[in-house]
Formats: structure tokens, sequence, C-alpha cells
């Protein structure tokens, strides 16, 4: 069976790099916020347009540190797709705020506008609750909606984050989430087009305020002077061997992100005709975190696939607001169809940075006989 991600073959080609930074970080002993950390900000930073970058634990803190800077609490309503991975609306929920959950854009998977403000006015009708953030995701790695998204916020005085965990290095008409959204959330689990060996995440902004807050509280709300603090937060810092490995692979993303283009360019070619491929938004770039199609019988797909040695992946076989845990919150009037659609349709093929030749003509050959 070929791998679903290839890591390996990137793991050789920086083989000697990561050995030299890891035993260095190693030797030097200064194993949380060494220097390797403050250097990946400035070159998150760069990377993303913005002028501030503040890693952290994972993807998931990435998320919660601007709801802790903005003081999110029970009675506030956030805006989120029910079609994304659980930590999106986790996070909210677990400030006992409300997640009110909004359906998708059938073609790239992403956000819907229009369903958007229907959530809006519906909440606005609910004395008990109040409208604060919308947390719009970069799903399988391309840009949602921004400017029609950050338009209605504006609208509305609602704060915007970019769930760019699966998106970092996406882009829409040449710029990056963050230039719409207040801040972008990262996540470097090692599956990730920017991906660590172990958890990791980051936050990008442009807003130096927010940045401050976040510092502050990735590190247990931390005042100037050490042991004294302004505000209750968390542990969530990145390991400074996370961050050197990030810096090896930081030299490369922009070629592997044009790499997995290229991949995606061959699939579309080889069984675009007999499958409903991928479509991302108009002026868009995708990092490419998953390709997904879609299929009418999902189980025999996947298991003629499997005999054929190709692995393939559901994201996501249940959305969030069927789930037990978030049954009792809010949905967009109408429902969310369009996911409900989508989730028993969906299915992944192996996508990764250095998918090519024979492996990637195996996965076209499979597909293909699979639904013809
Ligand atoms: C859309 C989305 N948001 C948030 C996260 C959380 O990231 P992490 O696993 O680094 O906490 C993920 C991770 O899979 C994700 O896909």
């Amino acid at each position: 069976m070929m791998p679903f991600i290839d890591l390996a073959t990137q793991r050789e080609r920086l083989k000697d790099k990561l050995d030299t930074t890891i035993s260095k970080i190693i030797s030097e002993g200064r194993y949380v916020l060494g220097p390797e950390v403050g250097e990946l900000e400035e070159r998150l930073a760069a990377f993303g347009q913005v002028d501030h970058a503040l890693t952290c634990a994972n993807g998931t803190d990435a998320l919660s540190l601007p709801l802790l800077a903005w003081e999110l609490q029970p009675g506030d309503a956030v805006f989120v797709p029910s079609f994304t991975f659980a930590a999106t609306a986790e996070v909210v929920a677990l400030l006992g705020a409300t997640p009110v959950f909004v359906d998708i854009d059938p073609d790239t998977y992403c956000m819907c506008p229009k369903s958007l403000a229907k959530a809006i006015a519906w909440t606005k009708s609910q004395t008990e609750l109040k409208l604060r953030v919308v947390i719009a995701v970069d799903l399988f790695g391309q840009p949602a909606d921004y400017p029609a998204i950050s338009a209605i916020c504006k609208a509305e005085g609602l704060k915007l984050i970019a769930d760019s965990a699966q998106g970092f290095g996406c882009t829409l008409n040449g710029k990056h989430p963050a230039a719409w959204a207040d801040i972008s959330s990262i996540s470097f689990y090692p599956a990730k087009p920017l991906g660590c060996y172990g958890d990791g995440g980051a936050v990008v902004t442009r807003d130096p305020n927010l940045a401050g807050l976040i510092k502050s509280l990735r590190n247990h709300g931390e005042g100037e002077a050490r042991y004294s603090y302004e505000r209750i937060g968390l542990n969530s810092r990145l390991d400074t061997l996370q961050a050197g490995i990030l810096l090896a692979k930081l030299d490369i993303f922009s070629e592997e992100i044009t790499a997995r283009n290229t991949a995606a360019q061959a699939y579309a070619k080889g069984f675009g005709d007999v499958v409903k491929t991928p479509k991302v938004i108009d002026g868009g770039v995708s990092v490419w975190a998953q390709y997904t199609i879609e299929v009418d019988d999902r189980d025999t797909f996947r298991s003629k696939l499997n005999e054929a040695g190709v692995p393939t992946a559901i994201y996501y076989p249940v959305p969030i607001h069927l789930q037990d845990p978030y049954a009792g919150f809010p949905v967009a009037p109408g429902g969310l169809p369009v996911t409900e659609t989508a989730s028993p349709r969906v299915v992944s093929l192996p996508m990764d940075s250095y998918l090519e030749g024979e492996r990637q003509e195996t996965v076209i050959r499979a597909v293909r006989a699979a639904l013809t």
C-alpha cells in the first residue's frame, strides 16, 4: 500500500539540515522559547505578509488564544462551519460560548457567505445571544471567501478568525487570509502542508495589540516582569526543536506548494471527466492539505481503491452539528443541506508535495477503474 501522505521523501531531502539543527538545539539546551522560535516567528510573519506571528503549542490553542484575548464568554455567538475538524467549534464551546453552525459552498467546501448572513439574522432575534466572532475555515487548504465574509463581519461588528490550520500558505488574489481576517490560526501537526515532528501551532496577525495579548496569554498571562501576571492564560509554547524543524521546512515550502498544485492539476486532468473534483475559489491558490472528490457509493469505491493499493480517508464522515456533544447548538435557518449532502459522498485521495510519476498514475488508474 502506498502512503496516504509521503513524509519520508521530504525527510530524506532535508536529512542533513534537520540532523544538524536538532543536534545543535539539543546541545545548546534552550529547549523552550529558544532563539529558533523567534527566528521562526519572523519568518512566518514575512511569509504570511503580516507584521506579527506568535507560535503556540498546537492549532487548537491558536484558535483559543484570540478568543481568550477577546474575552469570549457565555452568551457570545461564534459562527463556524460544521464541515470541519472538531477543534473549530470545540474552542468556542469550551469557553462556554455558543457555536452557531453555518453551511458550506458545494464546490469549495468553505463557509457559505449567504448561510452566514442568515445565521447572523437569526441570532440577532435571540435576545440571549450576542454577535461576536466568525471563524472561517480554509478547508482542505484553500482560502475561504474572505472578501464576502469580511464585508459581513465589518457590517455587523464581528471579529474574523481564519482557521488556517490546514491552509497556511494559501492565497486569494495574491494575499494571505490575514489580509482580511483579524487573525489567522495555523497548525503544524505533522500531516499538515507545513508540519513539524510533533504538535505545534501559530497565529499571524496585522494587529499589534492582539499580538501583544496573545504573547502574554500563551505564557500563563505573564506581564512585563517575570512571575507577574496580568491575565489568566495558558501554557501554550512551541518548543525549540519544533521551531528548528519548521525553519528547515519553511525554506522549501513555496516550492512544495507549487508541487502540490502540479499534483492537483494532474489529478483533475487524470479523472476530472469521470468524477466531481474540487474547485478552488476564483483567484485562490490552495495548499492542498487534502484532495477531496465526491462519489455516489463511497464504500465500494474505497474498497476498490484499497484492492489497488491506494489508501483513502474521509474528511469528515459526520458533520460536527450532528455529533452528540454539539447537537444542542443552533444551526443556520434552513439547516445545513450542503454539509449534510457532502459528508456521505466525500473521499480524500493521497496528496503531498512529492506525489508524482508512477505513484500518482496508480491513483489515477485506480480512480478511473473504480468509476467507469
Ligand atoms: C480545521 C482545523 N482546525 C483546527 C485544527 C487543530 O489543529 P491541532 O491538531 O494542531 O490542534 C485542525 C487540525 O487538524 C484542523 O484541521
